[in-house]
């Protein structure tokens, strides 16, 4: 299956700001996306291994951006397997944020690609076996839709596995370029299912069963000597530096290494911790 353009929908202006900032932050994704393969793997395993995945089941991965966590699942299904039915459906709103879904996951057999909302999904009733969304939930303004959705598409006995953020200050790289840059109003929706049990709750509202939610926190100590920090940057924080003014830019890469230092050991490294959310329902 190969997608088209968004799923039609009323004009909906939190939805159309959701597009254009998207859509303006696609290139920095798959830029980053083949870097970043190793801090997104250690996310894709908790979460691949809570759907249970065989090789005849049909994973829905729900606002896949530059391909994670759909491609990682897709090579593990392998040829042979891919060949026996099984198959990932690698989703977005937003054709420029799949660009690098497509660009990544170009000649993996078991993966095809389809450009809709997730609140509306054009996939007939229990279609698919699996579900997994990693960190895409935050970002939909009728969550509720978007979970009864999943719901509706996945087979009886089916599972659906999501991760969202936990907390801003569990989240340092989130926390100190937030700081830098004198507060930033989009990211507050990053943190929209921060609160321990709202995401839980939610599933439950949608009519899921066996719903979990636990908490998944990683530390690295990070080299400080690298702007490690600039992937972060370049994909979580388009919208504010384009409206940065050029000579505010110019320093502010000065001002994030002037932070970074400050929490900075002796041995020159910087420890980085992230706190997310697994959310795990079953149908
Ligand atoms: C932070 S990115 C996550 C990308 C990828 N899953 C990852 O973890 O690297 C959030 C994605 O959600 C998508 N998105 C936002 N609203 C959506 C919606 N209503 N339906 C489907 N995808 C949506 C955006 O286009 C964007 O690609």
């Amino acid at each position: 299956m190969s997608g088209g353009g968004p799923t039609a929908a009323p004009f909906d202006p939190v939805r159309e700001r959701e597009i254009r900032r998207w859509h303006d932050s696609g290139q920095a994704w798959d830029r980053w996306a083949d870097s970043m393969a190793d801090p997104a793997d250690r996310l894709n395993r908790p979460l691949l291994a809570a759907l249970a995945l065989q090789p005849h089941h049909v994973l829905l991965d729900l606002a896949s951006g530059a391909g994670e966590p759909a491609i990682t699942a897709a090579k593990s299904m392998g040829p042979a397997q891919g060949s026996e039915g099984g198959r990932v459906l690698a989703s977005d709103l937003v054709p420029a944020m799949l660009a690098g879904a497509r660009r990544r996951g170009a000649g993996i057999d078991a993966l095809s690609f389809l450009a809709a909302d997730m609140t509306a999904l054009p996939l007939g009733s229990a279609s698919v076996d699996r579900i997994s969304c990693r960190f895409g939930l935050m970002f939909v303004p009728d969550a509720l839709g978007a979970a009864a959705e999943m719901r509706r598409v996945l087979r009886p006995g089916g599972i659906a596995a999501l991760l969202c953020w936990g907390p801003q200050a569990d989240n340092t790289l989130f926390r100190l370029l937030d700081d830098v840059l004198g507060g930033v109003p989009e990211l507050a929706a990053l943190f929209r299912f921060a609160e321990e049990g709202t995401l839980g709750r939610l599933f439950l509202d949608a009519g899921f069963s066996g719903v979990s939610e636990t908490s998944l926190e990683q530390s690295v100590l990070a080299d400080a000597a690298k702007p490690f920090w600039r992937p972060t940057l370049d994909m979580a924080f388009t919208p504010a530096l384009a409206r940065l003014p050029a000579q505010d830019r110019a320093t502010l890469e000065d001002r994030i290494t002037a932070a970074v230092a400050h929490e900075t050991g002796a041995d020159g490294k910087m420890p980085v911790h992230l706190h997310a959310r697994l959310l795990v329902a079953h149908k």
